[in-house]
């Protein structure tokens, strides 16, 4: 493979490809930019997706037909193919010419059997064939594709999507939710736990249309984007459970107050209700992860503990920050705070959301008077 001024050998996992030298901002290179993206920033979402990818092709026990979508480098569905052991084959697609030829040449340099490249418009792709597992990755939303993928998925196959339109998911910019998702976000310190519930209820309400159900194995939110991965089970049964996990929220009442007005009366969503993640699979990824040879192995171990711990939590959380400025007072520990809940029989979870936040099922007033306590407490040197 020939280096030159502009392209450079990276190596992510046991994977070494070729990219440009691409200035990255988050939106991504811009649409004037006709070399292929690669994004570093996105090494711990591909670190994941090789986990995930194992734990379904062991799970499938059949040859698996696995497209990644929208590749530009290819770097995500190389690194499958490099790195994933078992019976599959993975289709790299991308409508651009220069991705398209150099996704062959990783394909080349990497020697792989497995992987071909493809060089078609994802949605004309997803309508002529069928994957077991489809991965989306696109700049900003996915709601452009999301109808041709549910469509072409086979049942139990699993749909892996990104979300990079967070000011649209998370409220910023509320009319551009409401068009391109058909739900209303709230701007409020739970913002990125609506627009994942909004990003999954999205994509239920699609499968639904052609008696399709999801069942979430692992979703949420990272440095500025929202990543989802959901089983799609055929039938009317599947879809009506589904369904009925997808509900409209009104701030009020809910167990906790929205300090964003604007919205205050109104409700908000559609949203997924139901859980964000399986508590089985997580069990399963950190077996991958011990074997695996991955640079964001410590990170992505604490992030599967959070997974974890808030897996059967209600949804929704709260901060020590907005707690403790509608109280005027400073915020508490989070090792106080969960110390007093579960002296007083509550539950608590911390959630990946925030640092600061915990799911807890005591009611507001109840945690406002816990904090106050604590304050109290703290003030006399106890
Ligand atoms: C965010 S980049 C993909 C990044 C890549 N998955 C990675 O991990 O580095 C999105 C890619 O989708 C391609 N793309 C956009 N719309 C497309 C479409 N309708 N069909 C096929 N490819 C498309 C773009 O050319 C671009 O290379």
């Amino acid at each position: 493979m020939t280096k030159t001024q502009d392209n450079e050998i990276i190596q992510e996992g046991k994977t070494e490809i070729l990219v440009h030298k691409t200035k990255v901002s988050r939106k991504g290179p811009g649409t004037k930019d006709k070399k292929p993206f690669y994004n570093p920033a996105m090494e711990l979402n591909r670190d994941i997706s090789v986990l995930m990818s194992q734990w379904f092709i062991d799970l499938t026990r059949r040859h698996v037909y696995i497209l990644d979508g929208l590749a530009a480098s290819g770097i995500n569905g190389i690194r499958l193919a490099n790195e994933v052991k078992g019976n599959f084959t993975v289709i790299i697609n991308d409508w651009n010419k220069n991705a398209f030829f150099l996704i062959k040449k990783n394909i080349e340099y990497n020697r792989l059997k497995n992987a071909f490249a493809s060089n078609e418009e994802l949605n004309i792709l997803l309508s002529k064939n069928r994957y077991e597992y489809i991965d989306i990755d696109p700049f900003g939303s996915p709601a452009y594709f999301v109808d041709s993928a549910v469509r072409s998925i086979t049942n139990n196959g699993l749909i892996a999507c990104t979300a990079t339109d967070t000011a649209a998911l998370c409220g910023v910019y509320p009319k551009t939710c409401i068009r391109r998702y058909g739900a209303k976000p709230l701007h409020s310190h739970v913002m990125h736990e609506v627009g994942l519930r909004i990003l999954i209820g999205f994509i239920c309400r699609e499968a639904a249309k052609y008696d399709k159900g999801i069942e979430p194995m692992l979703c949420y939110y990272r440095d500025h984007y929202f990543r989802v991965y959901l089983k799609i089970k055929r039938g009317v049964r599947y879809a009506n459970r589904s369904i009925s996990k997808i509900s409209c929220v009104d701030p009020k009442k809910t167990s906790f107050t929205f300090s964003y007005k604007k919205f205050q009366g109104n409700n908000i969503g559609p949203l997924w209700i139901g859980r964000l993640h399986d508590k089985d699979i997580i069990k399963k990824l950190r077996d991958y992860l011990s074997e695996k040879d991955l640079n964001t192995r410590k990170t992505i171990w604490k992030l599967l503990d959070l997974f974890e711990e808030e897996a059967d939590g209600p949804i929704f959380f709260h901060t020590t920050e907005h707690i403790a400025s509608k109280l005027k007072i400073s915020p508490p520990s989070m090792e106080k705070i969960f110390e007093k809940l579960c002296e007083n029989g509550y539950n608590v979870r911390r959630t990946h959301f925030s640092p600061t936040g915990f799911k807890t099922d005591a009611s507001l007033d109840e945690i406002e008077e816990i904090f106050k306590r604590i304050n109290r407490e703290t003030k006399r040197g106890r």
